[in-house]
């Protein structure tokens, strides 16, 4: 089974990607689209969820999604078509990096994938190329809400506090106009989600052979979660706008 099958299955029960429930991306979206006509471009859209949902509470929207996966791309494809919304849609399976189009975007988002770009300024910098006069970005990014264990930094490598992660975005250019921070209940629910959903296929698969390997993918990463980094992992997703330039350089 292959990692994305694998990712497939795991976010059955759990459509967006990171750890945020339903109420919490629509106030995100509702920060970040102000007008429902924007231009919207997803780096690292995964099943391209955030723009789906955009695009389905929003008709005047018009959406651009990167993503390296075909697997994620097709199942964004297929999401995007149950809504009726498919026509305005434009999904490109791309390096996010290598991205590059001739009109600039309203609102930029990419959440929990800034590796795709090296980190989180590397992935404000490429964003801020794309974003029109007065856009906005939504970036969604891992922090240390604890000191982590040699394990947790193992599985997540080196972060920054959630403080320190908003000063380097502010020291960026950037200013916060919303934020969310998520909650331990969101952190657990998303794990419960990914772990239970491919523990339950295993079971439900007895002679796939995928199913062992399913099975033990579960237990290793829950136990991953549960001895590693429950206690220090943090998540927040910030809506962005430029700082204007006051220095009158
Ligand atoms: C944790 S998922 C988040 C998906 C989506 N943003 C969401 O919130 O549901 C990270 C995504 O980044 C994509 N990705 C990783 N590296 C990438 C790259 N270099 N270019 C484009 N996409 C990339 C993965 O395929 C995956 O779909």
């Amino acid at each position: 089974m292959s990692r994305e099958e694998v990712s497939g299955i795991a976010h059955a029960d759990h459509a967006i990607k990171a750890p945020l429930d339903d109420a919490s991306v629509g106030r995100l979206l509702g920060h970040a689209l102000p007008r429902g006509d924007e231009r919207v471009l997803d780096l690292g859209c995964g099943t391209a969820e955030w723009l789906v949902r955009a695009l389905a509470t929003r008709p005047y929207v018009q959406a651009e999604g990167v993503d390296v996966s075909e697997v994620a791309l097709r199942q964004a494809g297929r999401a995007a078509s149950a809504l009726g919304v498919e026509e305005r849609l434009v999904l490109h399976r791309r390096e996010a990096a290598d991205f590059v189009s001739p009109q600039p975007f309203d609102l930029v988002i990419s959440v929990g994938a800034t590796h795709a770009f090296g980190g989180l300024l590397p992935t404000l910098a490429a964003a801020r190329k794309h974003l029109a006069p007065g856009g906005r970005v939504l970036i969604g990014e891992s922090f240390w809400d604890r000191d982590p264990s040699p394990a947790a930094i193992e599985a997540f490598g080196e972060l920054a506090d959630l403080a320190t992660t908003v000063d380097l975005v502010v020291a960026d250019g950037w200013t916060p106009v919303h934020g969310h921070v998520s909650t331990r209940a969101e952190l657990d629910a998303y794990e419960w989600a990914c772990w239970g959903s491919l523990a339950a296929w295993a079971l439900d698969h007895p002679d796939d052979p995928a199913g062992v390997q399913a099975l033990e993918t579960a237990t290793a990463a829950r136990s991953q979660w549960l001895h590693g980094y429950r206690d220090s992992f943090g998540f927040v997703c910030l809506v962005l706008r430029l700082t204007p330039d006051t220095t009158g350089k």
